[in-house]
């Protein structure tokens, strides 16, 4: 690819595209060429508010595909568009990088995937809880053997999120809309992949959404590890962070992570009691080469991958595995039984 920017055909101009706009516009090597969105009034709102007057807005996201010509597409369309968005753009050469989820359903998903292998092109999904400093201190502090192998890891999910909008319709919207963040973390976190999934989903009374507004599920992942999700979008008080509230524990430790920067832990520094003697582990700061910057530090990489070859750390073939985990969660649920992981 040449040393000109990078052409860029963001579609979906909804709230998501605020974070993605205020990114590139930190990028000095991407340009925001159009702004596809099915109201029209939300394209040019767009480009007034990031003063992108170059740009050409539209409904036809295919017009602007042949007369603009850009080197990617950025989607951040609702779920159900993802595919058609995507697979769009890759059949016009471009690269993707969506919003989460890949898909609204693993035969989508794995049609994105094809479309990919087929153009050659990178399809990545902004994944963008990865791209926290402090789950990469976490990551890193595991990464140390501070407590030996993982054994299990616990996620605690419960925020009172008074969205409306597309999810207070939504079925299955924590498992669909959010676990996915979560679900990525703790493979992210375990650095294992999931194996099979048991799970229960349910709309608690008082919930203001329609559909499936609390889970909980026990995965089996590689490794022998146990990954338990408990969450909740309709719990009002005593919220935990979008991050989660989460407890690692491996044969010689244990590690609390409040999803902010609380990160503790305790290593066994002598054993043969009743209770082991525990010592305080030290943590981690960031390291330069950590993968940082939310969604900037992941459109960066991306950018970074489209000029110079290689893939992005959440291209789709490798998230399929994050979305694996929704889909199973949402199949154990609907059939009371446990469920292979299928991907
Ligand atoms: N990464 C995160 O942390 C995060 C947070 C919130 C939402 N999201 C994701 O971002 C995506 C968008 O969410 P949002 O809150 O911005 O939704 P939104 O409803 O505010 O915006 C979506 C926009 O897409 C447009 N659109 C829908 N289908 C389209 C199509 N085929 N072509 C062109 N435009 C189309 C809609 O008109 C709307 O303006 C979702 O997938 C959501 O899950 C991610």
């Amino acid at each position: 690819m040449s040393d000109s920017s990078v052409r860029a055909l963001l579609v979906g101009c909804g709230g998501m595209s605020g974070a993605w706009l205020g990114a590139a516009a930190t990028l000095d090597d991407v340009e925001i060429v159009g702004l596809v969105d099915l109201d029209a009034d939300r394209a040019l709102a767009r480009r007034d508010e990031y003063e992108l007057s170059q740009a050409q807005t539209g409904t036809d996201m295919v017009r602007l595909l042949e007369e603009l010509r850009p080197d990617v597409v950025f989607d951040c369309t609702v779920p159900e568009a993802h595919t058609h968005v995507t697979t769009t753009a890759l059949e016009h050469g471009c690269h993707v990088l969506g919003e989460k989820p890949l898909a609204d359903s693993m035969a989508n998903a794995r049609a994105s995937l094809e479309a990919a292998r087929k153009a050659n092109r990178i399809y990545a999904v902004i994944q963008n809880r990865r791209y926290d400093p402090n789950i990469r201190r976490l990551r890193r502090l595991l990464d140390s053997d501070a407590i030996g192998p993982l054994t299990s890891v616990d996620a605690d999910f419960y925020l009172g999120a008074h969205f409306g909008g597309f999810r207070a319709q939504m079925d299955h919207v924590l498992l669909l809309d959010m676990a996915i963040h979560t679900f990525d973390a703790a493979r992210l976190i375990s650095g294992a992949d999931p194996v099979r999934v048991y799970c229960r989903e349910w709309n608690s009374s008082g919930s203001w959404f329609a559909h499936g507004a609390n889970a909980v599920a026990v995965f089996e992942m590689t490794d022998g590890i146990v990954f338990t999700y408990r969450g909740s979008w309709c719990a009002e008080g005593m919220n935990t962070t979008w991050e989660s509230d989460w407890r690692i524990v491996g044969e010689r430790g244990s590690v609390l992570w409040d999803g902010g920067e609380g990160i503790h832990g305790e290593s066994v520094s002598q054993s043969g009691d009743f209770r082991s003697e525990m010592s305080p582990l030290t943590i981690p700061d960031s390291a330069p080469d950590d993968r940082i910057g939310h969604h900037t530090g992941l459109m960066r990489e991306f950018i970074d991958r489209v000029r110079h070859g290689g893939e992005p750390e959440t291209v789709a073939h490798d998230n399929i595995k994050s979305l694996a985990m929704v889909f199973g969660s949402i199949d154990s649920a609907s059939e009371g039984r446990e469920i292979a992981i299928d991907l």
